[in-house]
């Protein structure tokens, strides 16, 4: 009984260090997911304040975390539901005028290091993220052509500042942004991951994948 005593002490004790710390998640979930939900994911989708981070580890580049946590530019044109935002102009073009997007909290070097080392723990696959999805071995040349004309995705998605839809987050930093096996799973199966979300899963083949992947895995490499 002492033993077991004691070794709940210790685990309490563990669990608490990080709260004394000024740069704890706690402050975050006003926002954000950060636990897999118990019943289904994002019930409320268009109602979400903040992405789900409750596979930021399974999703994000550490060192893009640490830098975004200090200086957060926008990632969704149109905010994190575009409908609130977006106003279609005389052409039928949906704009956005950027200074009415919230700005996100930022944190100081040490603050995102901590923050970004506490996300990438947070591994609660939601299904759908899978290891080795990027083979690495994708032609960006084609993945371009897909990108642009084949797959619409530009439709959606901005392949370079100003150039492309604004209803999906841009996708010219993404290979800074995120890793490449998700990228390749939600191009793949957005609802396997995302089960709301309306980008729609298109129908490609196993090449389509690879090459949009490494096409835009070289957008933020400065390759377009
Ligand atoms: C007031 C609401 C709010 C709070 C509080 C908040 N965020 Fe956010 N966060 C957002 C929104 C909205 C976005 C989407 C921004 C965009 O796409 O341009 C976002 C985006 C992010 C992203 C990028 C996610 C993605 O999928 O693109 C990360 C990482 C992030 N927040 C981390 C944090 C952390 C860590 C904290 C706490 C220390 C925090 N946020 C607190 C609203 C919030
Ligand atoms: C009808 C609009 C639409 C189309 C077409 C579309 N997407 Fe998306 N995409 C979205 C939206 C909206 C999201 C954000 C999902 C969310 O936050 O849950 C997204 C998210 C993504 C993400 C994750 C980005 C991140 O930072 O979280 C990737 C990668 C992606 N899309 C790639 C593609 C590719 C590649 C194509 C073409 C094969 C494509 N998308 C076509 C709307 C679209």
């Amino acid at each position: 009984m002492k033993k077991i005593l004691l070794s709940l002490a210790v685990t309490t004790a563990a669990f608490a260090a990080p709260a004394t710390s000024a740069a704890d998640l706690d402050q975050c979930s006003s926002c954000h997911t950060l636990e897999a939900p118990a019943e289904g994911r994002n019930d409320h989708f268009q109602q979400r304040k903040g992405p789900d981070l409750s596979y930021a580890g399974l999703k994000f580049n550490q060192p893009w975390l640490v830098e975004w946590l200090q200086n957060p530019t926008a990632i969704r044109p149109s905010g994190i539901y575009y409908g609130h935002y977006a106003k279609a102009d005389a052409s039928g073009q949906d704009k956005v005028d950027a200074a009415d997007l919230p700005k996100h909290p930022s944190f100081d070097a040490s603050e995102a290091e901590d923050l970004a080392d506490a996300l990438m723990a947070l591994k609660a696959n939601p299904g759908g993220i899978e290891e080795g999805a990027f083979s690495g071995k994708g032609r960006g040349r084609f993945g371009k052509l897909a990108f642009t004309k084949l797959r619409g995705c530009k439709g959606c998605h901005e392949h370079a500042p100003g150039e492309g839809g604004v209803s999906g987050p841009e996708l010219y930093t993404a290979g800074k942004r995120l890793q490449p096996d998700f990228i390749a799973s939600f191009t793949a199966h957005p609802q396997a991951i995302e089960p709301r979300t309306w980008m729609p899963t298109l129908s490609m083949n196993a090449k389509d994948i690879q090459n949009i992947t490494a096409f835009v895995l070289s957008l933020s490499k400065g390759d377009e």
